[in-house]
């Protein structure tokens, strides 16, 4: 009897060790992964300007640096923007659904901005509306003898089922390194729809008196994208442009005038923060760089159109923002926890599935956590697991000259799920209503390749204990 009950206590003591080991183990998995990719040592310099990637299109007065957004809230519009160099020219748009001999025509605005020693050429803004969803356009700017075609594919209507593809790209800038970035993006044969931007621009203001001529070069450079799929636009640092010592104390003068965006539909004094919505997505746009306090602009416009968010309609809920909210390199560390502190409670009580941010210069995707509790005297103030809060991705390694954000913090938090030290993009690719996939592709790998991914359960139907559809 004595025997079997020491030999009962043995196999319970046996047990006990063999669950604390295997309990060690799942912990440690759950700490994250740090890349042992190296990626080879490249000096990143912006291109040339004589770069063919810079080329002028040919013909008097050209239309230049081509490139549309949405232009509505729901996807039927969009806003076409160009620039001629030497006078106005036309500010028309003509289109027309591709196989039809009807051609419609839209009317925009020109403008110029000057900015120290520099002057603008004609940058034209015209929106393009009411058209038919799912459908290709041909569109043509220019006028006379120099005029230029593209085409774009409006988004299908808006429903929660509508499966849709989006790219990622932060912090793109105009190196030998961004031209990758934008190669591999073009060339992924996820095929990307629409590319939701994440904030630094040009980074023309990293040159003597923020050189806009390389706000020129960068409008040159994306065009082959960016006239034939929406790029939706976030605001970072390097667009603030606020430099009142050469006598430009207006913030955002430059990025304001070249990029416009649809921020009166959602209700939006600012165009620096605003929503669409796009297939299956709710998209809201932040910006990291305007007041976000309490009884800001910002604060109260973000608060009031999380309630108009309907899931039912637009199950995937995303936000954009430039600094990111976690981020365990030590580049740019704790520069989001202001906005964090203001903003995490609402991204958790809303359940928003997934945040985008850029201005680290480096890749990195966290769990599911929140740090909400804490509250100063509680000592709760390290991240925990929570079903309701997004996941944060931090994407802004498109390759500008500044170079890769390399040094991390040791160890790695448990909140960050994985992170690598390489230029590359995403691809945010909606299923349906219960499933997202998202991949990170970094440059070297050939371009079908994913460095990292993860299959995102959308938040509320998950809470909404809704049979899953299953995944194509
Ligand atoms: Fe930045």
């Amino acid at each position: 009897m004595g025997f079997k009950l020491y030999s009962f206590a043995g196999f319970s003591f046996y047990l006990f060790v063999g669950l604390t080991l295997h309990l060690q183990v799942l912990e440690f998995c759950s700490a994250g992964t740090t890349s042992s990719y190296v990626r080879k040592y490249n000096y990143d310099i912006d291109m040339p300007l004589d770069s063919d990637v810079f080329r002028v299109p040919p013909g008097y007065n050209a239309p230049q640096q081509v490139h549309i957004t949405q232009g509505d809230s729901e996807g039927r519009g969009v806003i076409v923007s160009w620039i001629t160099a030497d006078e106005p020219g036309s500010n028309i748009v003509l289109y027309w659904p591709e196989n039809s001999k009807h051609i419609f025509r839209a009317d925009g605005i020109v403008l110029t901005y000057k900015y120290y020693n520099y002057t603008s050429g004609f940058i034209h803004h015209c929106t393009v509306e009411d058209l038919e969803y799912d459908t290709k356009y041909n569109y043509e700017v220019g006028i006379g003898n120099t005029t230029r075609q593209f085409w774009f594919v409006t988004p299908p209507k808006v429903g929660p089922d509508v499966p849709y593809t989006f790219g990622l790209i932060g912090d793109l800038g105009q190196t030998f390194d961004s031209n990758t970035t934008v190669a591999h993006y073009q060339l992924n044969p996820a095929k990307g729809q629409t590319v939701l931007y994440v904030g630094d621009l040009s980074y023309a203001d990293d040159y003597p008196y923020h050189n806009n001529i390389r706000w020129d070069t960068w409008g040159r450079f994306t065009e082959r994208s960016a006239a034939y799929q929406p790029w939706i636009w976030t605001a970072g640092n390097h667009e603030i442009d606020f430099s009142p010592n050469i006598g430009e104390p207006k913030p955002f003068k430059p990025y304001t005038h070249r990029y416009f965006v649809p921020y009166r539909p959602s209700d939006s004094t600012s165009p620096l923060w605003y929503s669409i919505k796009r297939a299956s997505a709710h998209i809201i746009v932040m910006s990291s760089y305007s007041g976000y306090g309490k009884y800001t602009p910002q604060y109260k416009w973000f608060t009031s159109e999380l309630s108009r968010v309907n899931r039912n309609e637009t199950p995937w809920l995303i936000v954009l923002m430039h600094c990111p909210m976690y981020n365990s390199y030590e580049t740019h560390y704790m520069e989001g926890e202001t906005m964090r502190v203001m903003y995490e409670k609402w991204l958790v009580e809303y359940k928003v599935d997934v945040v985008f941010a850029g201005h680290v210069h480096s890749y990195e995707r966290s769990e599911r956590v929140s740090n909400i509790r804490y509250n100063i005297v509680n000592k709760r103030c390290t991240p925990t697991k929570d079903e309701s809060a997004p996941v944060y991705i931090t994407i802004g390694d498109g390759g500008n000259l500044e170079g890769l954000a390399t040094k991390m913090t040791e160890p790695q938090p448990e909140y960050s799920a994985y992170r690598e030290a390489s230029f590359g993009h995403g691809i945010f690719d909606v299923k349906n209503r219960t499933h997202a996939h998202f991949s990170w592709h970094r440059n070297q790998d050939g371009v079908a390749i994913e460095a990292d991914s993860v299959w995102l359960h959308n938040r509320y139907w998950k809470t909404m204990a809704e049979p899953s559809i299953a995944v194509s």
